[in-house]
């Protein structure tokens, strides 16, 4: 007796205590009595058919790859807003700080090709869903237990060093890099930025730094964004870390394999997702 794609959805989503699915989530081709998944951050077209191929009842992504998922996925980047106000930002200052992005992400959903992936998996009959926000919002919870057990005399080297001995993060190839500021620096007060759709940008993390906060933590962040802020910010004491986008991805869909496992779903990783996993 397998699972639904809806309970395998409704599971990750129970990780963190969500009875609503978030818009960046979505089944794209439902299916029933699974007991097998292919499991990865990225699963696209190739790998829904290598999914097909195999024989496995789910292809299970986290990365949205379409329909609902990516057209209304500006939605999600009101937690961006909400992450800023918690810390002191006022809400017109976080409502511009986010309006680029919103736009940007507003666009390019809007002219993607929003059927690709879901088709192919359509015409396959595989059933095939992602679901992103969920699993973000576990490792979000994790980074912040690290930041809340610093010493009130840390540096932003030692949350550096702290972050690192997530097990994900410890076994991934990328490191937990400061883009900006100096190990020596206080860590001060911490913004952890992340299970927002994507990073704030150098306009979201000059927001908190304006408004008190010393150290945010994205997952990624571009290099333009890096040079703007260190040529604004350096000599200020201000630290942005990043953890890195796929070992920190893993955090939250480990959390999901394991729980589906629970559930007598057997899984695969690939694609970034198993990182650092123990099994
Ligand atoms: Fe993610
Ligand atoms: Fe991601």
């Amino acid at each position: 007796m397998g699972l639904t794609t809806e309970e395998i959805l409704q599971i990750s989503l129970d990780l963190v205590g969500w009875d609503e699915t978030p818009a960046d989530s979505t089944v794209y081709v439902p299916g029933e009595d699974i007991e097998t998944a292919l499991v990865g951050i990225d699963l696209e077209s190739p790998e829904i058919k290598l999914a097909h191929d195999e024989g496995y009842d789910l292809a299970l992504a986290h990365h949205p790859t379409g329909m609902s998922a990516r057209l209304d996925f500006p939605a999600v980047l009101d937690k961006q807003v909400e992450f800023m106000t918690d810390h002191g930002v006022p809400e017109d200052v976080a409502e511009d700080a986010v309006a680029d992005l919103k736009s940007r992400m507003d666009h390019g959903g809007h002219s993607s090709n929003y059927r690709h992936d879901p088709s192919v998996a359509e015409l396959l009959d595989q059933p095939y869903l992602n679901t992103h926000l969920a699993p973000d919002e576990y490792g979000r919870r994790v980074f912040r237990d690290v930041a809340d057990e610093m010493g009130a005399d840390a540096t932003a080297g030692d949350f550096v060093d702290a972050l690192a001995e997530i097990p994900e993060l410890d076994a991934a190839e990328t490191d937990v890099l400061l883009r900006v500021g100096d190990p020596d620096n206080d860590l001060g007060e911490v913004a952890v930025h992340h299970a927002a759709g994507t990073n704030g940008g150098a306009s979201v993390a000059r927001a908190y730094f304006d408004h008190g906060v010393d150290t945010v933590l994205y997952i990624h962040v571009g290099a333009g964004d890096t040079a703007d802020l260190r040529a604004e910010f350096a000599n200020e004491d201000k630290n942005l870390v990043v953890t890195g986008h796929i070992a920190s991805d893993a955090i939250g869909m480990n959390a999901v394999v394991d729980a589906l496992e629970d559930h007598g779903v057997e899984c695969t990783t690939i694609s970034g997702c198993g990182i650092g996993r123990d099994d």
